[in-house]
Protein backbone atom coordinates (compact mmCIF):
# COMPACT_ATOMS: atom_id res chain seq x y z
CA UNK A 1 0.00 0.00 0.00
CA UNK A 2 1.30 3.42 -0.96
CA UNK A 3 -0.09 6.38 0.57
CA UNK A 4 -0.20 9.96 -1.57
CA UNK A 5 -1.02 13.45 -0.54
CA UNK A 6 -1.96 15.61 -2.84
CA UNK A 7 -0.84 19.22 -1.26
CA UNK A 8 0.00 22.59 -2.21
CA UNK A 9 0.61 26.04 -0.22
CA UNK A 10 -2.47 27.60 -1.99
CA UNK A 11 -6.02 27.18 -2.33
CA UNK A 12 -8.38 26.64 -5.29
CA UNK A 13 -5.55 24.77 -7.49
CA UNK A 14 -7.18 21.56 -7.92
CA UNK A 15 -6.23 19.57 -4.81
CA UNK A 16 -9.79 18.03 -3.94
CA UNK A 17 -10.31 17.81 -7.92
CA UNK A 18 -6.92 16.14 -7.93
CA UNK A 19 -7.87 13.71 -5.21
CA UNK A 20 -10.92 12.57 -6.93
CA UNK A 21 -9.48 12.35 -11.01
CA UNK A 22 -6.49 10.75 -9.32
CA UNK A 23 -8.29 8.16 -7.42
CA UNK A 24 -10.98 7.09 -10.02
CA UNK A 25 -8.14 6.87 -12.11
CA UNK A 26 -6.49 4.12 -9.77
CA UNK A 27 -9.65 2.39 -9.19
CA UNK A 28 -10.26 2.20 -13.52
CA UNK A 29 -6.75 0.65 -13.41
CA UNK A 30 -7.40 -2.26 -11.42
CA UNK A 31 -6.37 -0.59 -7.89
CA UNK A 32 -7.87 -0.55 -4.75
CA UNK A 33 -8.35 2.34 -3.22
CA UNK A 34 -9.12 4.70 0.16
CA UNK A 35 -10.07 8.28 -0.23
CA UNK A 36 -9.33 10.31 2.73
CA UNK A 37 -10.73 13.74 3.47
CA UNK A 38 -8.37 15.33 5.75
CA UNK A 39 -9.36 19.22 4.80
CA UNK A 40 -11.83 20.97 7.31
CA UNK A 41 -13.57 22.29 4.38
CA UNK A 42 -15.26 18.65 3.16
CA UNK A 43 -14.79 19.44 -0.38
CA UNK A 44 -14.18 15.80 -1.06
CA UNK A 45 -16.45 14.28 0.95
CA UNK A 46 -19.10 16.43 -0.74
CA UNK A 47 -18.29 14.99 -3.71
CA UNK A 48 -20.49 12.15 -2.68
CA UNK A 49 -23.70 10.78 -2.23
CA UNK A 50 -25.50 9.02 0.63
CA UNK A 51 -22.36 9.30 3.18
CA UNK A 52 -22.96 7.51 6.31
CA UNK A 53 -22.39 9.61 9.97
CA UNK A 54 -18.94 8.10 10.15
CA UNK A 55 -16.08 10.79 9.85
CA UNK A 56 -12.48 11.67 10.58
CA UNK A 57 -13.33 13.71 13.66
CA UNK A 58 -14.54 10.38 15.05
CA UNK A 59 -10.61 8.90 14.94
CA UNK A 60 -9.80 12.34 16.05
CA UNK A 61 -11.61 12.43 19.04
CA UNK A 62 -10.49 8.82 20.16
CA UNK A 63 -14.21 7.90 19.42
CA UNK A 64 -13.48 5.46 16.72
CA UNK A 65 -9.96 3.67 14.58
CA UNK A 66 -9.30 4.76 11.14
CA UNK A 67 -10.88 0.74 9.80
CA UNK A 68 -13.97 1.56 11.56
CA UNK A 69 -14.64 4.83 10.07
CA UNK A 70 -14.07 3.46 6.04
CA UNK A 71 -17.31 4.21 3.85
CA UNK A 72 -18.02 1.59 0.64
CA UNK A 73 -18.32 3.43 -2.40
CA UNK A 74 -17.98 1.02 -5.35
CA UNK A 75 -16.36 -2.10 -5.23
CA UNK A 76 -12.75 -0.86 -5.40
CA UNK A 77 -13.24 2.72 -3.88
CA UNK A 78 -13.54 3.68 -0.58
CA UNK A 79 -14.03 6.76 1.77
CA UNK A 80 -12.88 8.52 5.15
CA UNK A 81 -15.19 11.57 5.13
CA UNK A 82 -14.96 14.96 6.84
CA UNK A 83 -17.05 16.91 8.29
CA UNK A 84 -16.74 20.98 9.19
CA UNK A 85 -16.22 20.14 12.81
CA UNK A 86 -12.95 19.15 11.75
CA UNK A 87 -12.25 22.83 12.12
CA UNK A 88 -12.12 23.22 15.50
CA UNK A 89 -10.70 20.18 16.54
CA UNK A 90 -8.14 20.77 14.00
CA UNK A 91 -6.99 23.56 16.25
CA UNK A 92 -7.33 21.46 19.57
CA UNK A 93 -5.25 18.43 18.42
CA UNK A 94 -2.63 21.34 17.06
CA UNK A 95 -1.44 21.23 20.85
CA UNK A 96 -1.47 17.62 21.43
CA UNK A 97 2.04 16.65 21.02
CA UNK A 98 0.85 12.85 19.49
CA UNK A 99 -0.79 14.89 16.81
CA UNK A 100 1.56 14.54 14.01
CA UNK A 101 1.89 10.41 14.29
CA UNK A 102 -1.86 10.10 14.65
CA UNK A 103 -2.93 9.23 11.28
CA UNK A 104 0.05 7.14 10.71
CA UNK A 105 0.17 5.12 13.82
CA UNK A 106 -3.92 3.61 12.86
CA UNK A 107 -2.67 3.02 8.76
CA UNK A 108 -0.93 -0.36 9.37
CA UNK A 109 -4.76 -1.86 10.08
CA UNK A 110 -5.52 -0.66 6.73
CA UNK A 111 -2.58 -1.91 4.70
CA UNK A 112 -4.11 -5.77 3.36
CA UNK A 113 -7.73 -3.91 1.98
CA UNK A 114 -5.75 -1.23 -0.08
CA UNK A 115 -3.33 -0.61 -2.76
CA UNK A 116 -2.90 3.21 -2.34
CA UNK A 117 -4.21 5.92 -0.16
CA UNK A 118 -5.11 9.34 -1.36
CA UNK A 119 -5.04 11.74 0.83
CA UNK A 120 -6.76 15.29 0.08
CA UNK A 121 -5.32 18.05 2.07
CA UNK A 122 -6.05 22.06 3.30
CA UNK A 123 -4.61 24.88 1.43
CA UNK A 124 -2.89 25.91 4.98
CA UNK A 125 -0.28 24.44 6.51
CA UNK A 126 -1.63 23.60 9.68
CA UNK A 127 -2.09 20.21 12.09
CA UNK A 128 -4.13 18.09 9.43
CA UNK A 129 -1.44 18.55 6.69
CA UNK A 130 1.11 18.03 8.92
CA UNK A 131 -0.70 15.20 9.95
CA UNK A 132 -0.77 13.99 6.16
CA UNK A 133 2.24 14.73 5.54
CA UNK A 134 3.92 12.31 8.29
CA UNK A 135 1.64 9.49 7.48
CA UNK A 136 2.64 9.73 3.75
CA UNK A 137 5.00 8.00 1.58
CA UNK A 138 4.75 10.31 -0.92
CA UNK A 139 3.29 13.53 -1.90
CA UNK A 140 2.31 15.31 -5.90
CA UNK A 141 1.30 18.81 -5.90
CA UNK A 142 -1.00 20.53 -8.05
CA UNK A 143 -0.19 23.90 -9.37
CA UNK A 144 -2.00 26.87 -11.49
CA UNK A 145 -0.83 28.52 -13.82
CA UNK A 146 -0.71 31.93 -12.01
CA UNK A 147 2.14 34.44 -10.79
CA UNK A 148 1.48 33.36 -7.09
CA UNK A 149 1.79 30.00 -7.29
CA UNK A 150 5.67 30.17 -6.51
CA UNK A 151 5.31 31.66 -3.36
CA UNK A 152 3.57 28.65 -2.39
CA UNK A 153 5.13 26.09 -3.50
CA UNK A 154 8.42 27.36 -2.19
CA UNK A 155 6.46 27.40 1.34
CA UNK A 156 5.16 23.52 0.34
CA UNK A 157 8.81 22.45 0.00
CA UNK A 158 9.81 23.91 3.47
CA UNK A 159 6.87 22.36 4.90
CA UNK A 160 8.49 18.63 3.32
CA UNK A 161 11.64 19.59 4.80
CA UNK A 162 10.60 20.23 8.31
CA UNK A 163 8.64 16.74 7.92
CA UNK A 164 11.26 14.97 6.89
CA UNK A 165 13.46 16.05 9.33
CA UNK A 166 11.73 15.71 12.40
CA UNK A 167 8.25 12.88 11.97
CA UNK A 168 9.05 11.03 8.41
CA UNK A 169 12.65 11.00 6.76
CA UNK A 170 11.53 8.88 3.52
CA UNK A 171 8.86 11.53 2.75
CA UNK A 172 9.44 12.19 -1.14
CA UNK A 173 7.89 14.92 -3.17
CA UNK A 174 7.25 12.52 -6.59
CA UNK A 175 5.36 15.30 -8.99
CA UNK A 176 4.60 18.75 -10.02
CA UNK A 177 1.87 19.06 -12.58
CA UNK A 178 -0.27 21.94 -13.92
CA UNK A 179 -3.81 22.45 -13.54
CA UNK A 180 -6.53 24.53 -15.16
CA UNK A 181 -4.03 24.37 -17.75
CA UNK A 182 -5.07 26.24 -21.22
CA UNK A 183 -2.73 24.90 -23.97
CA UNK A 184 -3.68 27.90 -26.05
CA UNK A 185 -5.91 30.74 -24.25
CA UNK A 186 -3.82 33.27 -23.49
CA UNK A 187 -1.21 32.45 -26.03
CA UNK A 188 2.21 32.55 -24.38
CA UNK A 189 0.98 33.24 -20.88
CA UNK A 190 0.44 29.44 -19.77
CA UNK A 191 3.71 28.44 -21.88
CA UNK A 192 6.06 31.24 -20.20
CA UNK A 193 4.95 30.25 -17.07
CA UNK A 194 5.45 26.25 -17.50
CA UNK A 195 8.65 27.22 -18.91
CA UNK A 196 9.78 29.21 -16.03
CA UNK A 197 8.51 26.48 -13.27
CA UNK A 198 10.67 24.12 -15.57
CA UNK A 199 13.70 26.02 -15.02
CA UNK A 200 13.55 26.32 -11.21
CA UNK A 201 16.57 24.56 -9.71
CA UNK A 202 14.02 22.74 -7.10
CA UNK A 203 11.66 21.66 -9.70
CA UNK A 204 14.22 19.30 -11.58
CA UNK A 205 12.85 16.43 -12.98
CA UNK A 206 9.47 16.68 -10.96
CA UNK A 207 7.05 18.48 -13.69
CA UNK A 208 5.00 15.67 -15.24
CA UNK A 209 4.41 15.39 -18.61
CA UNK A 210 1.25 15.87 -18.10
CA UNK A 211 -0.91 18.65 -17.29
CA UNK A 212 -4.78 18.81 -17.04
CA UNK A 213 -6.23 21.13 -18.85
CA UNK A 214 -9.42 23.34 -17.88
CA UNK A 215 -12.28 21.63 -18.39
CA UNK A 216 -16.20 22.22 -17.36
CA UNK A 217 -16.99 18.46 -17.44
CA UNK A 218 -15.05 18.25 -14.08
CA UNK A 219 -17.08 20.81 -12.04
CA UNK A 220 -20.23 18.93 -13.59
CA UNK A 221 -19.11 15.46 -12.10
CA UNK A 222 -18.79 17.15 -8.84
CA UNK A 223 -21.86 18.57 -9.43
CA UNK A 224 -23.73 15.01 -9.65
CA UNK A 225 -21.13 13.22 -7.59
CA UNK A 226 -20.06 10.89 -9.89
CA UNK A 227 -16.38 10.24 -11.45
CA UNK A 228 -15.60 12.03 -14.41
CA UNK A 229 -14.85 8.90 -16.15
CA UNK A 230 -18.59 7.88 -15.58
CA UNK A 231 -19.82 11.29 -16.50
CA UNK A 232 -17.70 12.08 -19.67
CA UNK A 233 -14.98 9.60 -20.69
CA UNK A 234 -13.95 10.93 -23.62
CA UNK A 235 -13.33 14.24 -22.05
CA UNK A 236 -10.23 16.30 -21.76
CA UNK A 237 -10.56 16.09 -18.11
CA UNK A 238 -10.73 12.01 -17.84
CA UNK A 239 -8.40 11.53 -20.51
CA UNK A 240 -5.87 14.08 -18.37
CA UNK A 241 -6.07 12.72 -14.83
CA UNK A 242 -6.13 8.78 -16.10
CA UNK A 243 -2.45 9.71 -17.90
CA UNK A 244 -1.61 11.40 -15.15
CA UNK A 245 -1.99 8.72 -13.15
CA UNK A 246 -0.43 5.96 -15.20
CA UNK A 247 2.72 9.00 -15.27
CA UNK A 248 2.43 9.22 -11.56
CA UNK A 249 2.98 5.76 -10.86
CA UNK A 250 5.48 4.91 -13.15
CA UNK A 251 7.24 7.70 -10.17
CA UNK A 252 5.47 6.57 -7.28
CA UNK A 253 6.84 2.74 -8.18
CA UNK A 254 10.51 3.89 -8.20
N1 LIG B 1 -9.10 21.27 -14.68
C1 LIG B 1 -10.11 22.03 -14.23
N2 LIG B 1 -10.97 22.63 -15.11
C2 LIG B 1 -11.99 23.41 -14.67
N3 LIG B 1 -12.24 23.65 -13.37
C3 LIG B 1 -11.43 23.11 -12.46
C4 LIG B 1 -10.32 22.27 -12.82
N4 LIG B 1 -9.69 21.87 -11.70
C5 LIG B 1 -10.36 22.44 -10.67
N5 LIG B 1 -11.40 23.18 -11.12
C6 LIG B 1 -12.34 23.96 -10.32
O1 LIG B 1 -11.58 24.89 -9.58
C7 LIG B 1 -12.14 25.05 -8.29
C8 LIG B 1 -11.08 24.72 -7.23
O2 LIG B 1 -10.72 23.36 -7.35
P1 LIG B 1 -10.48 22.46 -6.06
O3 LIG B 1 -11.62 22.57 -5.11
O4 LIG B 1 -10.10 21.11 -6.53
O5 LIG B 1 -9.20 23.19 -5.45
P2 LIG B 1 -8.50 22.95 -4.04
O6 LIG B 1 -7.05 23.18 -4.24
O7 LIG B 1 -8.91 21.65 -3.48
O8 LIG B 1 -9.14 24.13 -3.18
P3 LIG B 1 -8.99 24.33 -1.59
O9 LIG B 1 -7.62 24.86 -1.37
O10 LIG B 1 -10.06 25.31 -1.24
O11 LIG B 1 -9.20 22.99 -0.94
C9 LIG B 1 -13.34 24.11 -8.21
O12 LIG B 1 -14.50 24.85 -8.48
C10 LIG B 1 -13.07 23.11 -9.31
O13 LIG B 1 -14.24 22.56 -9.82
MG1 LIG C 1 -9.78 21.22 -1.62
Amino acid sequence: MKVIAIAQHKGGVGKTTSALGIGHSLVLLGHRVLLIDCDPQSNLSSSFPDLQPANLCMVLRGEATLAEVVQPVSERLSLIASRPELSPLERMIGADATHPNLLRRQLAALRPHYDYLVLDTPPSMGPMTVMSLVAADCVVAPMRPDPFAFAGFYKLLDMLDAVRDNFNPSLELKGVFLTQYHPSYRGQVYHDFAAELARQPRVQGLLTGTSIRINAKLVEAVALKISIHAHAPDSNSAQDYLALTRELLTRIAV
